[in-house]
């Protein structure tokens, strides 16, 4: 956005009509108001990467989660009250998604300095693009200006999330929904080069996969026999174990996936089904061939997706504590604060 943009939409804001203006996300959206948030949140994220590469596998996918449902508006990071439970304690993200202790790190290291300012869910979207970065990937500017939202729900992840055991064609499905293409799933899908899988996201296709009490064809032979192994048919730890989901570069953010798939190494069904698949299927050769375009195709992809139903301008509200939306009672305790004072000031 230029800058006389920005001038215009902030004036729209402020003098038009406050609730309904949308502004878009913008590159450097913090750059007068919070110079050094970005760098802030790489500390955090570089930090906790160093000490457990798996983290930056966590962040990416909690961008992803964050992003499908109700948007990009940090409603993943909310956490469950007495009244509701949120989406992070749905079990598609309970107990498989990790992080959330960095990017309350790093939120807390911005409000030190500049208090009530950027949101988590753009704290979020710097920490799935540092993640990026840090583990092989691309490192890319991030457009921003997201506001959080204040609402979240478990039930809502069954509706947006896609299951390991979906097909090429219900895949399309649940990303075209977000307007994502054919070939953005595919290429996000390459997320799953790094990181890991508890065996209850699998199991089933190592033993019972579609009911017929099989092991999955489309699964390597000696690789079925190597996660039943680590994943016991009917264990009750199933929900505990993980494995690596590329088992050879587990921490390398690349195209490794890809070639994993031609070798029959594909993890969830809906891995292997971009593969099997003959529309995805080229999307899958050109990576391998081609690296360099598929990193670039990941980093657009990711810019893409970070702008999902996001909140802007004056929706939604700038979270202090990203897990837990700011108050009705906090603005009562300012409104009383203020009152306080005034009273003091009244009384000397
Ligand atoms: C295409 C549809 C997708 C499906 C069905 C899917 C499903 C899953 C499942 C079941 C897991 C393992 C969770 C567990 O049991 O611990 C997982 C992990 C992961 N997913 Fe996806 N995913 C999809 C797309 C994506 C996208 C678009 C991204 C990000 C761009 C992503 C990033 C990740 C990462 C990085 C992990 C590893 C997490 C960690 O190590 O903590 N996935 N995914
Ligand atoms: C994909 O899944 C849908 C829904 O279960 C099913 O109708 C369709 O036949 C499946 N496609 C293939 C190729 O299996
Ligand atoms: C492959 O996926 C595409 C895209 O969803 C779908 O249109 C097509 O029917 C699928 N083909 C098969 C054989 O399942
Ligand atoms: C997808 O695009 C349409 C048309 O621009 C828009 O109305 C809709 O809100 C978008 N949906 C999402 C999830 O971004
Ligand atoms: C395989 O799955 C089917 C359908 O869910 C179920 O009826 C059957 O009992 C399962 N087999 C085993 C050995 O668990
Ligand atoms: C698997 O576990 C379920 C529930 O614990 C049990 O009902 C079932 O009989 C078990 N199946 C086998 C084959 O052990
Ligand atoms: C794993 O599953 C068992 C029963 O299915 C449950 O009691 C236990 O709490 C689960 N553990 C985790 C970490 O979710």
């Amino acid at each position: 956005m230029s800058p006389n943009f920005r001038t215009l939409c902030l004036f729209l804001i402020v003098v038009i009509a406050p609730a309904a203006v949308k502004c878009d996300l913008e590159i450097g959206f913090y750059d007068q108001t919070c110079q050094g948030a970005e760098l802030l949140v790489f500390d955090a994220v570089a930090r906790a990467v160093n000490a457990n590469p798996g983290i930056a596998a966590g962040l990416i996918r909690m961008f992803f989660h964050d992003c499908f449902v109700r948007g990009c508006d940090g409603s993943v990071l909310i956490d469950s009250t007495a009244g509701n439970s949120a989406e992070k304690d749905s079990p598609i993200n309970n107990p498989s998604l990790r992080g959330f202790e960095v990017i309350d790190k790093a939120k807390a290291a911005i409000e030190a300095v500049c208090p009530k300012t950027v949101s988590c869910a753009d704290v979020l979207a710097f920490a799935a693009r540092d993640s990026t970065a840090l583990t092989g990937g691309l490192n890319f500017p991030v457009p921003a200006g997201r506001r959080d939202g204040r609402i979240s729900i478990a039930s809502e992840t069954f509706t947006n999330l896609p299951p390991p055991t979906f097909n090429a064609t219900q895949l399309e499905q649940s990303f075209a929904r977000k307007n994502l293409t054919l070939e953005e799933m595919v290429t996000l899908s390459g997320a799953h080069s790094i990181g890991r899988s508890h065996c209850s996201s699998f199991v089933r296709r190592l033993y019972n996969f579609s009911s017929t009490n099989q092991v999955d064809p489309t699964l390597d032979p000696g690789y079925a026999t190597f996660l039943q192994s680590q994943c016991p048919f009917n264990a009750s730890t199933n929900n505990v174990t993980v494995v690596p989901m590329d088992v050879f570069t587990p921490n390398d953010l690349d195209v490794g996936y890809y070639v994993g798939l031609t070798q029959h190494f594909g993890l969830f069904t809906s891995d292997q089904t971009l593969l099997t698949n003959s529309s995805t299927r080229p999307f899958v050769e050109e990576n391998i061939v081609n690296p360099g375009v598929w990193a670039i195709r990941f980093a657009k992809a990711m810019i893409k997706m970070g702008k999902i139903e996001v909140l802007t301008g004056t929706t939604g509200e700038i979270r202090t504590n990203c897990r837990v939306i700011n108050s009705a009672k906090s603005i009562g305790s300012v409104i009383d604060t203020l009152g306080h004072s005034s009273s003091k000031v009244a009384s000397t």
